[in-house]
């Protein structure tokens, strides 16, 4: 391509802005705050899942060690795609325990280990609750400002309203599990 029909100033601004263009119509700013946030429930989820999955070892439902491994391991992935996205709008996700915890208590959660197997149903329950809450009100209020960030939402909203679907369930069918 023929970069003399640009200023200099253009290509120094592209380079720059990389992905965001004048079209872009929210404020980038508070998106990278916002998916940070997000993301920070993310690895809090991811970390629950593994304590549960640790300490559902010697009960006596062996399936549940192996379920809470997988939500596990989406919820990285979950925590994975946001961080893409943090970088692409010109941010830096957060990778420190401390801001990670932080940014997470700011949306209400917290990683929880109850002292039974259907407390920690119930506690991955919530947290997924909160996260739906939490994607759903993003959503909503990026409409069509930043569709790319708002596809992505959508796509771990699904994810986490079939978690939160299927904890549910599993609760309602098992009612009188003790461990
Ligand atoms: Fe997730
Ligand atoms: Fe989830």
């Amino acid at each position: 391509m023929n970069t003399a029909s640009y200023t200099t100033e253009a290509i120094q601004q592209a380079i720059t802005q990389g992905a965001i263009t004048e079209a872009y119509q929210a404020d980038p700013q508070q998106v990278i705050e916002a998916l940070n946030q997000l993301r920070a429930t993310e690895v809090t989820s991811y970390l629950q899942y593994k304590q549960h999955a640790y300490m559902a070892v010697s009960l006596f439902a062996p399936g549940l060690k192996n379920d809470f491994e997988a939500h596990a391991t989406l919820e990285l992935h979950h925590a994975d795609l946001l961080a893409q996205r943090i970088q692409q709008l010109g941010g830096v996700p957060f990778y420190s325990p401390v801001d990670i915890a932080a940014q997470a208590a700011s949306v209400g959660v917290r990683p929880e280990q109850g002292p039974t197997l259907r407390e920690m149903i119930i506690e991955n329950l919530l947290l997924e609750r909160q996260q739906v809450a939490a994607y759903t009100t993003l959503v909503r209020e990026l409409g069509e400002r930043d569709p790319t960030t708002r596809r992505l939402l959508v796509e771990i909203l699904a994810d986490t309203e079939r978690h939160a679907s299927e904890l549910a369930d599993y609760l309602k069918s098992t009612s009188e599990v003790r461990p």
